[in-house]
């Protein structure tokens, strides 16, 4: 031990070590600021180009399960979303796929897409979203407590029913979007082929004190250590694992890995309730390949408020395998941020492999994302033109749009009348596709109505300046625009 640390706790399996109590005690904390004020990363798991994306996997699932006769049609088939945060994705992704089924020839599906997280504030600000209040009403969505060790029923609030192996009849969708990268994981390492159990050591640093509130997590440090596990008994009460571990004693010798015993136990449990009848999507940062596991080395822990661990989606894949199921992971997997589908339980699932090629591996979140950052990071000022395919690319992203407002406020007084034309009808469209996560997300709404306003569409201005009032309350800033358009109307008609 080095004087100036102080220890928060030594030497546990990762698994059972505090940062798991922060990492709860965290989320609690923050409710819904986590998203606004804490800086959780949640852009590309929860934008309109994601979510699109996702639902197109989701519909080929649903064919695929239609083909089968999966679907008992009289019965609800589930969508869970677990950790579903602020909620963006869930509305992005409902709207996509409602829109999908209703332009299909499927037959009608009743569905209910259920957001999930362990902070009661987060399902309160969910129930009171005006946006996703009209489908509570029609019952498409729903929303409970959900813990990832959850055995016990899952109750639906609106509703007023459970979710448990006794209830489901069809076959069960999960949507895991930087869920598994927040719970708890393991870490291994392999030594002359015997396996060690990694332990950490959690400590701040200098005079800091070592309090153990959720404020700690953004200072924490720490160190891992191995120690050999007796080969006497297994070490999971689940053989799958321990197989699954075993398989990694040749690859992995001398290479600490992260093996994801939270997501495990999460499926594991509905693996049980739906008879082995489900489809996985999920993202996080990870890895997909032994050499990225290999090249990665000791896991880092990502601080932000909250943090997160890289994901194996190697495991979880070789999971789906094993269990007799399939997965996919892309061909151009991006630690950074991957996407993995993986099915249990139906013979043929060729459209869902179909859209997970087509629509996740063609062009990745990640890609999308990159490609709005080589142009931040390249082009000073880039043209209107490329701004607003960038902005249609990643199906009308309001964050993106948002990202180069002062690029697209500066092209106006030099746009054409055909840029300007394409411009307003682009404003609408983002203006579609934007989900606002409290009052502070309303000053998007009034830049919007800003370029309106500079292109001179004064009635078109004060709608939106009328817009981001109803998102961020009573503001002067919105008036005085309201004014100013009024004043600017009235002229035009004297
Ligand atoms: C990193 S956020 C992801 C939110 C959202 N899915 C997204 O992509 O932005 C993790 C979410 O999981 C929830 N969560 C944290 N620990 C959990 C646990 N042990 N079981 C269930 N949910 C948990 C958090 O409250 C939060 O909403």
């Amino acid at each position: 031990m080095h004087l100036s640390e102080k220890i928060l706790e030594s030497n546990k399996r990762l698994s059972q070590s505090l940062l798991w109590k922060l990492q709860h005690e965290a989320y609690c904390q923050f409710g819904i600021e986590a998203w606004n004020q804490h800086g959780v990363p949640f852009y590309i798991t929860s934008n309109s180009y994601t979510a699109k994306n996702y639902a197109q996997v989701v519909f080929g699932y649903l064919r695929d399960c239609l083909a089968q006769s999966e679907i008992d049609l009289e019965h609800s088939i589930y969508l869970l979303d677990l950790g579903a945060g602020a909620g963006r994705f869930a509305y992005f992704f409902l709207r996509e796929l409602i829109q999908l089924l209703d332009s299909s020839s499927l037959p009608k599906i009743k569905l209910c897409y259920v957001m999930t997280d362990i902070v009661p504030s987060n399902i309160d600000f969910w129930q009171k979203h005006s946006y996703l209040k009209p489908y509570f009403e029609q019952g498409i969505l729903d929303c409970a407590y959900y813990h990832h060790a959850q055995k016990d029923p899952i109750h639906l609030i609106n509703r007023n029913e459970t979710l448990s192996k006794e209830t489901l009849i069809n076959p069960l969708i999960l949507i895991c979007n930087y869920f598994f990268d927040t719970i708890p994981q393991d870490i291994f390492c392999f030594k002359d082929g015997h396996l060690e159990e990694g332990r950490i050591t959690l400590f701040v640093e200098g005079a800091e004190s070592a309090s153990s509130d959720p404020s700690v997590i953004n200072r924490l440090k720490y160190r891992y250590s191995y120690q050999p596990i007796p080969h006497s008994k297994p070490y999971y009460e689940v053989p799958e694992l321990n197989i699954l571990l075993e398989s990694y004693s040749q690859l992995f010798e001398g290479c600490p890995f992260l093996f994801p015993i939270g997501a495990f136990q999460a499926l594991g449990t509905f693996i049980e309730w739906s008879q082995s009848r489900l489809l996985l999507l999920a993202g996080d940062q990870g890895v997909c390949t032994s050499d990225q596991i290999r090249q990665s080395g000791e896991p880092k822990l990502s601080l932000h408020g909250s943090f997160s661990f890289p994901v194996s989606y190697h495991s979880i894949a070789a999971f789906f395998n094993q269990q007799g199921g399939t997965a996919w992971l892309t061909s151009f997997s991006d630690p950074t941020f991957v996407v993995m589908a993986g099915v249990l339980g139906i013979k043929s699932a060729s459209e869902t492999s179909l859209a997970f090629y087509e629509h996740i591996d063609s062009f990745e979140p990640t890609d999308y994302f990159k490609l709005v950052s080589l142009t931040e990071d390249h082009w000073k000022k880039p043209p209107l033109d490329h701004i607003l395919l960038l902005v249609k690319l990643g199906n009308w992203d309001a964050s993106v749009f948002f990202a180069f407002f002062s690029a697209i406020r500066q092209a106006i007084p030099l746009a054409s009348e055909k840029q300007k034309k394409l411009l307003c009808a682009t404003i609408d469209r983002v203006w579609e596709h934007f989900y606002p996560i409290g009052p502070s997300t309303g000053d998007f709404v009034l830049n919007l109505g800003v370029l309106l306003f500079e292109m001179k569409r004064f009635t078109e201005a004060k709608t939106y300046f009328d817009r981001s009032m109803l998102i961020s309350g009573f503001n002067t800033t919105a008036l005085k625009n309201i004014a100013a358009c009024h004043q600017m109307l009235g002229n035009d008609y004297h």
